[in-house]
């Protein structure tokens, strides 16, 4: 496993920082690795509920590494890089991403396959595609548009400058600016909340929620589906127990 990834267990929910400060958390195969890996394993683990995405030295990541983008270009679909894009984006718990610094590339592209984002004020955006002579990567190009418009998205990738925590989050790219410096303190409470929710609930949800499924009549009966199963789970009764019973309900 890469030295260049830490992890932080805090209960529930598991912090997988990107640390390798001197080259602003620049992302390397090795670090990619690590990452898909301790996704997969925190996957399978029924404790851990929640994953948060950060980074060291009060920055998020200034993407890919280009040197290894030029030694090691990732053109097969079990590239390190490509397994990673991967892994987040069909993730079954939820992944919340804390962003502060600099988010370049892959650490915007990464944030629009994350449930909840939150970033310091300072933080600086930027998909530079374009000015590498590149073309958009982990389907930026399909789910901008669809999440801040055709013409905002064409702005982003093809005119490739920086834009700031703001713009961000008028385009919704993120949830919300934190105080300066709290970035983490939000992800961290994000993170026990959703810990404190039902999870086969949750990760329906979710699913619900990246369904490709486009139609009204066909969501609602996925829904329903899920729904109805949902009614007769422990999960549910639960609840309704905690409810009947004036307390808060626990999904252990
Ligand atoms: N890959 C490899 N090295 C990187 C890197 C990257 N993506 N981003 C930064 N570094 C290295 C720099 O080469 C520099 O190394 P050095 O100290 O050995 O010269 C070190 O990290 C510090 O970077 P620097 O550019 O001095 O920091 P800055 O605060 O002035 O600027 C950035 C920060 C992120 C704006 C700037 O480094 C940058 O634009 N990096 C490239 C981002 C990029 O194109 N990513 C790939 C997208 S596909």
């Amino acid at each position: 496993m890469s030295e260049h990834i830490l992890l932080e267990r805090d209960g529930p929910v598991l912090t997988l920082r990107m640390s390798r400060v001197e080259k602003k958390n620049a992302l390397t195969l090795d670090m990619y690795i690590s990452l898909t890996e301790w996704l997969r394993d925190a996957g399978r683990d029924n404790a851990v509920r929640v994953i948060i995405l950060a980074g060291d030295g009060g920055m998020f990541t200034s993407g890919n590494d280009l040197r290894d983008f030029a030694a090691t270009p990732p053109l097969s679909p079990d590239s390190p890089v490509l397994q990673f894009l991967r892994a987040i984006s069909t993730y079954p718990k939820p992944i919340l991403a804390a962003v502060n610094g600099v988010a370049v590339g892959i650490g915007t592209t990464m944030l629009l396959h994350c449930d909840l984002v939150v970033a310091d004020p300072a933080t600086r955006f930027s998909l530079p595609f374009i000015n590498l002579g590149l073309v958009p990567e982990a389907a930026s190009s399909l789910i901008l548009p669809r999440m801040v418009g055709h013409r905002r998205a064409s702005e982003l990738l093809m005119l490739g400058d920086m834009f700031d925590a703001p713009a961000a989050e008028r385009y919704g790219i993120i949830n919300r600016i934190s105080e300066p410096g709290q970035a983490e303190v939000v992800a961290m409470a994000w993170a026990r909340a959703l810990s404190a929710k039902a999870p086969i609930a949750l990760r329906k949800t979710k699913a619900l929620l990246k369904s490709e499924s486009s139609t009204v009549a066909t969501r609602m009966q996925e829904e329903a589906t899920e729904f109805a199963s949902q009614l007769v789970s422990a999960e549910f009764l639960e609840a309704v127990n905690a409810f009947m019973e004036k307390r808060a309900a626990r999904f252990d």
